[in-house]
């Protein structure tokens, strides 16, 4: 008996492989393309989050600094998101017994950091940096919208690559003095900005700077 003798219908499916294989790499673009952006890279997308965190009581009532808890925003490409024990600068004082901060405080007994859910995610193929626009003076507001006002954290913008480039193209309406990237309410002097208190920024097009 010839184990390898398969019969003759099976031919069919040898031509029918390739199309199948393109049909997969298709499959898969669009899996990428669709299927991952409705989640994360859209305007709207508000996660519930471990802990209800309010950034409208936090940064808009008491008036926090945006970088008391975004440490890193300034320096790096990340703007990171604060410690426990950030948290517990107040808290291990301020409403001590609230059940709402029970995580927090586990998390602060534990070491186990609180498991945030992202909200704005880039694919991997996109290099951002805030510390290249916070330091130039693109304010916090421009791409994130008025998070002071914000009880959950939204994305307001699409962080579509037109979307970079329409400001990358015309950066001048839109440019602050560098000491005001965190004011959520700050707004041009009637005549325009002095010069002189606005860096000098020709932000670049080119492909390499946003894919590496
Ligand atoms: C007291 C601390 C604190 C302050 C002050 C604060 N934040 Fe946050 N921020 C957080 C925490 C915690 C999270 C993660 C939970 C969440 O998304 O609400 C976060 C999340 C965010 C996110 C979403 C991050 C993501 O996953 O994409 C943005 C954008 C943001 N903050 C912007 C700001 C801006 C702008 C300001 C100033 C107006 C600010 N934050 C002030 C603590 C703070
Ligand atoms: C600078 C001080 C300060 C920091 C830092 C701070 N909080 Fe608060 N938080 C407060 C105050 C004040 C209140 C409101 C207390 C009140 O309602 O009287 C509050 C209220 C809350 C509440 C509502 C509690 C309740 O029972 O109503 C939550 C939840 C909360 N904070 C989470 C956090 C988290 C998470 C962090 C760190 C990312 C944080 N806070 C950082 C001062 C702070
Ligand atoms: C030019 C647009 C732009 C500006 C200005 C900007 N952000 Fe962002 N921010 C983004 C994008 C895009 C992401 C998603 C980055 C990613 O997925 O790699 C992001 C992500 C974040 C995150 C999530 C953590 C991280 O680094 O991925 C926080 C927190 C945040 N921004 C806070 C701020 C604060 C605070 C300011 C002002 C001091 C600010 N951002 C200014 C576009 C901006
Ligand atoms: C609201 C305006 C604005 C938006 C939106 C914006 N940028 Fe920028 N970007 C700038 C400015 C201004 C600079 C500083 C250019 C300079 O220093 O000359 C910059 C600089 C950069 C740099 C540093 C390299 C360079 O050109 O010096 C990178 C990388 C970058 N942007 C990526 C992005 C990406 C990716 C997005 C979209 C997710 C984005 N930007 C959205 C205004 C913006
Ligand atoms: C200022 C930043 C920036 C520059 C410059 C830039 N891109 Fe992009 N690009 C992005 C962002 C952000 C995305 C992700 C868009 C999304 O996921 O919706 C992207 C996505 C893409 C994709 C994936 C397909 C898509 O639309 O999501 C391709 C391909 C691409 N870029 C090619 C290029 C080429 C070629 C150039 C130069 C002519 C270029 N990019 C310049 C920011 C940039």
């Amino acid at each position: 008996m010839d184990l390898f003798h398969f019969p003759r219908w099976t031919n069919r499916i040898r031509l029918l492989l390739p199309p199948m294989a393109i049909g997969g790499g298709l499959y898969a673009v669009c899996l990428v393309a669709f299927g991952a952006s409705p989640d994360t890279l859209a305007v709207g997308y508000a996660p519930k989050q471990p802990i209800p965190y309010s950034h409208r009581l936090h940064a808009g009532e008491l008036g926090i600094d945006c970088r008391y808890c975004h440490q890193n925003v300034e320096n790096s490409a990340h703007a990171s998101l604060p410690a426990t024990a950030t948290c517990m600068n107040c808290h291990a004082k301020v409403k001590t017994e609230s059940p709402l901060l029970s995580l927090l405080r586990e998390s602060a007994d534990t070491g186990v950091a609180i498991p945030w859910v992202k909200v704005h995610d880039l694919p991997d193929h996109v290099f951002f940096n805030h510390s290249a626009h916070v330091t130039r003076g693109v304010g916090c507001v421009e791409c994130h919208g008025r998070v002071d006002k914000m009880e959950v954290v939204e994305q307001v913008e699409p962080l579509s690559m037109g979307w970079c480039l329409d400001c990358h193209r015309n950066p001048d309406d839109i440019m602050r003095p560098v000491d005001q990237v965190t004011n959520m309410v700050w707004t041009a002097p009637e005549g325009g900005v002095d010069p002189a208190d606005l860096r000098e920024v020709n932000p670049s097009t080119s492909c390499s700077t946003c894919h590496r």
